[in-house]
C-alpha cells in the first residue's frame, strides 16, 4: 500500500475592495462575485490534490501578516494585490520573504487603464503574472502552480 502524500496547500489573497467583486463597476471587473471564485478554485484545487485557502482583506497589514504566517505552511501563493499593487512597499518586501512560487493576478489589463496602474511593484518579485483575463486569470493561475509545484491527483 502506498503512503499517503501531504496535501499540497494553496493560498489565494485578495486586496482592497475584492470583496465587492460583481458588484464594483462590473464593466471592468465583471459580474462574478468573489465567494464563486474562491468555490471554484477549491473545486479545482481538489483535483490536484491542493488544499486552497482563500482570504480577502481591504488592509494592507493585514495582506502582510496573512504573507508572514504562509510563509510556514504554503505551497504556493496566487495574489491579486487589487491597488496596492501600485503602491506598497511593504507587500512587496513580505512576497520576498517567500520561497515559494507567486502568481500575481489580475482581472482587468492594467495596461489599458490609467498610467498610475501600470506599474506593479510586485512585478519582479513574483514568478509570473496574468492580467487582463478576468476570473479565468484566478483558474489559470491555479492551474500554472499545479505544474510548478508537482500536485498529483489526489491520493
Ligand atoms: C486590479 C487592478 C488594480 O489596479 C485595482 O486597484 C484593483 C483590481 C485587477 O484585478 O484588475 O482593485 O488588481
Amino acid at each position: 500500500m502506498s503512503a499517503k502524500l501531504k496535501e499540497q496547500s494553496v493560498l489565494v489573497l485578495h486586496g482592497p475592495n475584492l470583496n465587492m467583486l460583481g458588484l464594483r463597476e462590473p464593466e471592468v471587473y465583471g459580474r462574478t462575485r468573489l465567494a464563486e471564485i474562491d468555490t471554484q478554485l477549491a473545486v479545482l484545487g481538489k483535483q490536484w490534490g491542493i488544499a486552497v485557502h482563500s482570504f480577502q482583506t481591504n488592509h494592507e497589514g493585514a495582506m502582510v501578516d496573512k504573507l508572514q504566517s504562509a510563509k510556514e505552511d504554503t505551497d504556493g501563493l496566487i495574489i491579486n494585490p487589487a491597488a496596492y499593487t501600485h503602491t506598497s512597499i511593504a507587500v512587496r518586501d513580505a512576497l520576498m520573504m517567500l520561497s515559494v512560487p507567486i502568481i500575481e493576478v489580475h482581472l482587468s489589463n492594467i495596461h489599458r487603464r490609467e498610467t498610475f496602474r501600470h506599474h506593479s511593484m510586485m512585478a519582479d518579485v513574483v514568478t509570473g503574472q496574468i492580467i487582463g483575463l478576468g476570473v479565468n486569470g484566478y483558474y489559470l493561475a491555479l492551474r500554472a502552480l499545479a505544474d510548478i509545484i508537482g500536485a498529483t491527483a489526489p491520493v
